[in-house]
């Protein structure tokens, strides 16, 4: 299956806005089950926030997932979320190479993301992916895919 990336733009926002809200709500409730003690109370910022570059995976039009992303120095991955009849099915190369693309057409050389400690199965889907950890919290860990090796692995 081939993904369909919608970009979520001004014009339309308003046709996603709730089903985003939907995915947000099961993501947090995810990463709240994975989560064993204190979870800060879920702040509904990250669709507001005018840096973040939000879009919706699709199989033909069935809306089944989202990634919400920030470009700065890295691009930065804040959400990533399937349903979970979508998981396991090999389709996160598909979005790593979507983000490949955007890194290499703005020259950005690094894509990194932060996941809990308890999400072993995304960790492992991640390095799976050429990710590597490249720093370890308390809670969380930060997985990283320099676009360069990224590259230089798929020859
Ligand atoms: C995290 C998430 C997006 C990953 O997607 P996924 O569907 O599990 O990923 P894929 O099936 O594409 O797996 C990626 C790779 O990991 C490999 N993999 C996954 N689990 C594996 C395991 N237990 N052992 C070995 N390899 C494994 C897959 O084979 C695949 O490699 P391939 O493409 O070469 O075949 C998805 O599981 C999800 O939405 N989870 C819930 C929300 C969440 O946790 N979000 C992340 C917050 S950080």
């Amino acid at each position: 299956m081939n993904i369909k990336f919608v970009v979520l733009t001004d014009k339309n926002y308003h046709d996603y806005k709730d089903l985003l809200y939907k995915f947000e709500l099961t993501l947090y409730d995810h990463q709240k089950a994975l989560y064993k003690g204190y979870f800060p109370e879920f702040q509904f910022n990250t669709i507001k926030d005018k840096h973040a570059n939000i879009v919706i995976f699709q199989d033909k039009d069935k809306p089944f997932g989202y990634i919400i992303y920030k470009i700065f120095n890295k691009l930065w991955v804040t959400e990533l979320y399937f349903n979970e009849d979508y998981r396991g099915k090999g389709l996160l190369k598909q979005v790593v190479k979507y983000l490949v693309n955007i890194c290499t057409k703005k020259k950005i050389p690094t894509i990194a993301l932060g996941a809990l400690n308890t999400n072993k199965s995304a960790i492992i889907s991640y390095t799976a992916c050429g990710f590597v950890i490249t720093s370890v919290n308390v809670d969380s860990c930060v997985l990283e895919l320099p676009i360069e090796f990224y590259n230089r692995r798929k020859q």
